[in-house]
């Protein structure tokens, strides 16, 4: 007889044990603890044939979205792949893992989307789709996947309020920043530990410029998110976020030392996506003239450690920031070639690097060098349609407060007084917003 994980998702291994410890990889993974690797290897240890164990462990990987998580990800699909008796759910997840190990994300999109879909009570499914929604840009599916999983929970049931977390930021992404504040505060009266929605109201926060409240928000939860290891880096990054927007620069090297750059000032590579937030906070510094001392060496160099260069765009435009703030033009120039050959080739990643990534990279590469008016001819057209290769709108705000920057200094003041003003409207009581403005030509606002 079949055996359901926690939330009714039929599996098909009867080994209670191990249903045990992959219930537990879910739930950490949902509240971005550590380990669900660790655990989700305990339910192979224990059941070398559970398929939705291998499955998980392939997802894991996927949602890592580094070059060095595919040959695990391949490894755990080839040791599930043969497994008799396994339910269509879990196969359909290693078909969408396999998919994302070759390299076509759109497909492992769409497949991981339907699973979805078709299995409302399916965490696992709903957490990576959410995932490919925010690395490929599909704002809409953000908020509409979890809203639509809805159907199948009761409000209040355990496990619901994972939903109201992720609808919470899918809803930010849209803009709609009042109900993403309601569903993110709804979520964590369910669910304090939930790091997500903390992140989600953070979002909220960072998006209208209440960078005071937003600070506050954050240091009082603290004991909510820190813990949560797999986001703490990045909301973290938040915190510091909020700090220099007031331009409390020590401050913000202070959380950036501490907490966002620990490894990398040990001289260690972090994940790729907690140095993306290393990147874009140094790069936001050196924009701000911030003196960062060392640390964009420190940074350069564990981006080359990594390696994977032309995997994912977004993570080498990132790669790309920190060589060029390091004022190491020959590892930048290797990440561009690494991107024009990934553009070169085949792949949902070759689309990604064409249409936005090369394009900003070189942009962000003409900024480095002074010559400001080729940094705005190349990222203006791009800005509009970045989404597409991903990260949040406050991820990609680096790229507005760079155009803002080089129409700033290339003395482009028609393009300066748009994009300050699109800033002020966004954001009035922001101390930044309001300084680019003055910057640009605008008059100064009442207090
Ligand atoms: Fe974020």
């Amino acid at each position: 007889m079949l055996r359901t994980d926690l939330y009714g998702n039929k599996l098909s291994t009867t080994n209670s044990t191990a249903i045990a410890r992959l219930d537990e990889a879910t739930e950490l993974l949902l509240g971005f603890r550590a380990d669900p690797l660790a655990a989700v290897d305990a339910a192979i240890a224990e059941q070398p044939d559970f398929a939705m164990a291998h499955a998980f462990r392939a997802g894991l990987m996927a949602m890592g979205m580094e070059e060095g998580g595919v040959a695990e990800a391949e490894a755990s699909i080839a040791a599930a792949w043969d497994i008799p008796r396994m339910t269509d759910r879990e196969r359909a997840h290693l078909v969408a893992a396999q998919a994302w190990a070759e390299g076509d994300f759109a497909t492992a999109h769409r497949r991981y989307g339907a699973i979805a879909a078709e299995h409302p009570r399916d965490l696992f499914a709903q957490q990576v789709t959410h995932a490919f929604d925010f690395f490929l840009g599909d704002a809409a599916a953000l908020r509409d996947r979890p809203m639509a999983a809805m159907r199948d929970w009761r409000e209040g049931e355990a496990g619901f309020s994972w939903l109201l977390g992720m609808q919470a930021f899918g809803l930010e992404e849209n803009g709609e920043y009042g109900a993403a504040e309601q569903s993110g505060r709804m979520a964590l009266a369910l669910q304090p530990a939930d790091a997500w929605a903390v992140h989600a109201v953070a979002h909220v926060m960072e998006m209208q410029g209440r960078d005071q409240e937003g600070a506050a928000f954050l240091a009082r939860r603290e004991q909510d998110w820190a813990p949560a290891a797999i986001l703490a880096v990045h909301n973290w990054w938040h915190l510091a976020l909020f700090h220099l927007e007031r331009g409390d620069f020590a401050r913000v090297l202070g959380i950036y030392d501490r907490a966002v750059a620990a490894g990398v000032a040990r001289g260690e590579a972090q994940p790729a996506i907690e140095m993306v937030d290393c990147s874009a906070m140094l790069w936001r510094l050196l924009l701000r003239g911030a003196d960062t001392g060392r640390r964009f060496a420190q940074l350069s160099a564990a981006w080359q450690k990594a390696g994977g260069e032309g995997f994912y765009a977004f993570n080498d435009l990132h790669a790309v920031m920190a060589h060029l703030g390091a004022g190491r033009d020959d590892a930048a120039a290797q990440v561009l070639g690494a991107m024009r050959r990934a553009a070169a080739g085949q792949g949902t990643n070759a689309r990604l690097t064409r249409q936005v990534g090369l394009p900003l990279a070189e942009g962000f590469l003409a900024f480095a060098r002074g010559d400001y008016a080729k940094a705005a001819e190349l990222i203006a057209p791009v800005r509009p349609r970045a989404r597409a290769f991903g990260g949040s709108d406050a991820q990609r705000d680096v790229l507005s407060l760079t155009l803002l920057e080089a129409a700033l200094r290339g003395k482009n003041l028609g393009m300066a007084q748009v994009l300050a003003g699109e800033r002020i409207a966004a954001k009035p009581e922001s101390p930044l917003a309001q300084d680019l403005w003055v910057r640009a030509g605008g008059p100064r606002l009442a207090a």
